[in-house]
Parts: C-alpha cells; structure tokens; sequence
C-alpha cells in the first residue's frame, strides 16, 4: 500500500491515506468522485478521452499539463492541483471560453471525445506564446483522437479560443 497524498482536486483539498500504488486517477475520478466527464476510452493512453489537467508549481512559475488519466496513477498527483472538465465552469455556470466555442463551432458530435478535446485544449490556451497555426494546434491535439468531426470544426474552436 501507498502511504498518503495531499492534492486538490479543483479547490478542494484532498488527502488520501492508504491505496493501491496501481491505482489509476482515471478510476479513482469516476469510481470514488463520480467525476464521470473524464472519459475512459482505449484505457492505455492512447485516445486522449480520459485528459485531465495536472497543475504544479515550478520553480516560480506554475505549469499545466494535459495528461492522460488513465496512465497516471494516484499517487503521481501528490503535491499537484488537478482539473477536470467539471472544474471548468464559472460559479454563474457559464461555460469556459473553449467550451463556449466548441459549441458555436460544431466541435463536437457524439461528444465521447469532447471533454478530452476541451481539457488539451484549456492547457493549449495555457502555453506561454502557444501559436495560432494550424501546424501547432494539431501537434498540440495529436494525442486526442475523435471518430465523427473529422478534426476541422475542432481546430477551429481552438483558433477562436485563442483568439
Ligand atoms: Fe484512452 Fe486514457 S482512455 S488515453
Ligand atoms: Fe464523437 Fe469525437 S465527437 S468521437
């Protein structure tokens, strides 16, 4: 067993005494936080369905990183901050500026894919300088796989996050 962690999960302090060091921040979302906008796809960090944000301080300066849930595990996040597509939403309920725009821009269809899609997208908008081209964006979508959009009206979204 691992000995406990301390993180929060949004802004909510969170510490967990004795688990399984296999443990998986995928399960432990959906099963023990009914976080159940985390996707669980190809569950072997393939597809992106399952991305989370992973916050953290470093050096000065805080990083964020969209990873995928399903091959982090528990105790990975000790000391970190993490987000999920439920953290997003603004206390008067209106919908992040990314999820705004991949609902005017018919980024999602089955939406199986679309929380994944949207966290790598609030981290994309999170990069120091990140880039409006078109080359940028896809490499910073790569890992994020969708079966019905056929990616255009995706990366379009994301340009008018950006912008
Ligand atoms: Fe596919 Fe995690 S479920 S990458
Ligand atoms: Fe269906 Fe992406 S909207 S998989």
């Amino acid at each position: 067993m691992r000995q406990s962690i301390r993180f929060y999960l949004g802004n909510v302090r969170h510490e967990i005494p004795a688990f399984s060091p296999t443990r998986t921040v995928l399960d432990w979302l959906r099963e023990d936080k009914r976080r159940t906008g985390t996707k669980e796809g190809c569950n072997e960090g393939d597809c992106g369905a399952c991305t989370v944000l992973v916050v953290r301080l470093e050096g000065d300066k805080l990083v964020w990183r969209a990873v995928n849930a399903c091959i982090q595990f528990l105790w990975m996040l000790d000391g970190a901050q993490l987000f999920t597509v439920e953290d997003l939403r603004s206390p008067e309920g209106a919908l992040h500026p990314v999820q705004q725009a991949m609902v005017e821009l018919h980024g999602a269809q089955c939406g199986f894919c679309t929380p994944g899609f949207v966290m790598s997208m609030v981290a994309y908008c999170k990069t120091p300088g990140a880039s409006m081209e078109e080359d940028a964006i896809n490499t910073a979508l790569a890992g994020n796989l969708c079966r019905c959009t056929g990616y255009a009206p995706i990366v379009r979204a994301m340009k008018r996050a950006l912008s």
